[in-house]
């Protein structure tokens, strides 16, 4: 038949067109940040300029429904976040992240434990992430707890996997970006990820090396988010970085996050103000966190101390009686030259509206 040529050679066409955006959709850093209503920062303040990538932080998960919705009050905002931060990078690529530390994890594991409801949560968040104009998703399920949770989560990356690859597919458009938010470490107290499972379906995992010691978990300072730990406790990035790639995460598949909050700790004694100092709780705010942009505020309203400790990578001022342990400048950059001599993926930080003139973030940027 003459018609047959024409045919193949537009499905050649096609599919070297799908194998070119298929290939330009691997992404070969990611420089990210976090972005949510509660931090009051406004969206058009992010210097887009300085990430590929943003995350809009939280769409939740409806317990009754297994479907992942918006909060009313956060939808314009949520609907038009893509379009915003595009203005100062057309290229900047966004994502809705699902979940967060303040959500319902048992409704996560309920929701994953069977397929019917699993279906619920894969399709709402794909129509979510295309109604509003999002490039991807993100999971921020904290955390699966058991054995069962972590293999149930498993089958839900893959599901969904699984579910966008067919949605491109059907629709001609780019694929959804898939990643999640986890734990610093592969093993979350004896119940390991399914490493495989998150290396197949997800385009990158977003570590959380951060909130290792705070007034609220712990009566002694510490560096909240050391990159190095020489106690060997096992609480830093490195340790983290290395778990999940032992475990068999691709160092590609990495991404390292840091603070731009610290933890302030009310110090038993004025004299002792190193790390592992007694302390009498938390200072400044309830729980002791106080963000990077109020720490530089304390320190030059204080003309408080500054340390940067370059065992650990991690830096803290005291005045009087009041400690802060936190990330700034060295810090960040040390754990961008890290992430990048690594050979992972990138870095993120949590969160953008607490850094001090996206200093932190040009920082990070240029280290790269
Ligand atoms: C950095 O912190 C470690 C761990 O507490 C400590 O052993 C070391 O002496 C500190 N280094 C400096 C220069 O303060």
């Amino acid at each position: 038949m003459s018609s047959t040529k024409p045919i193949s050679l537009i499905l050649s066409i096609t599919l070297f067109f799908s194998l070119l955006l298929g290939s330009s959709s691997a992404q070969t850093v990611v420089k990210a940040s976090y972005w949510f209503p509660g931090s009051e920062f406004p969206i058009t303040d992010i210097d887009s300029s300085l990430f590929t990538h943003l995350f809009c932080a939280f769409a939740d998960l409806n317990a009754q429904t297994n479907q992942v919705t918006v909060a009313s009050a956060s939808q314009a905002r949520f609907s038009t976040f893509t379009q915003t931060v595009q203005r100062r990078n057309s290229a900047v690529r966004t994502l809705l992240s699902i979940g967060g530390g303040a959500a319902d994890k048992t409704a996560f594991a309920s929701m994953a434990s069977n397929p019917t409801s699993r279906k619920s949560f894969i399709d709402s968040s794909i129509r979510l992430a295309r109604s509003y104009g999002f490039h991807g998703l993100d999971l921020d399920w904290e955390y699966p707890s058991t054995a069962t949770e972590m293999s149930n989560f498993g089958t839900l990356l893959r599901e969904w996997r699984s579910a966008v690859v067919a949605e491109a597919s059907s629709t001609g458009r780019p694929r959804l970006l898939l990643a999640a938010a986890v734990f610093y470490s592969n093993n979350y107290y004896s119940v390991l990820y399914p490493v495989q499972a998150v290396a197949d379906s997800l385009d990158w995992v977003n570590l959380m090396a951060y909130d290792f010691y705070g007034p609220g978990w712990s009566r002694v300072t510490g560096p909240p988010a050391a990159l190095y730990d020489p106690s060997n406790a096992g609480l830093s990035g490195d340790a983290g970085v290395r778990s999940w790639t032992q475990a068999g995460l691709p160092a590609k598949k990495a991404v390292l996050g840091f603070p731009y909050y610290g933890y302030a700790w009310r110090l038993a004694n004025a004299n002792s103000r190193s790390y592992y100092a007694a302390t009498t709780g938390a200072a400044i705010t309830p729980d002791g966190s106080i963000g990077y942009g109020q720490i530089r505020k304390f320190i030059v309203d204080n003309g408080a101390t500054t340390v940067y400790n370059n065992t650990v990578a991690g830096d803290y001022c005291y005045s009087g009686t009041t400690w802060i342990g936190y990330d700034d400048t060295q810090s960040i950059v040390t754990k961008v030259r890290y992430a990048k001599q690594r050979g992972l993926l990138g870095y993120f930080s949590w969160h953008v509206g607490a850094d001090d003139n996206s200093g932190l973030s040009r920082a990070a940027s240029q280290a790269w």
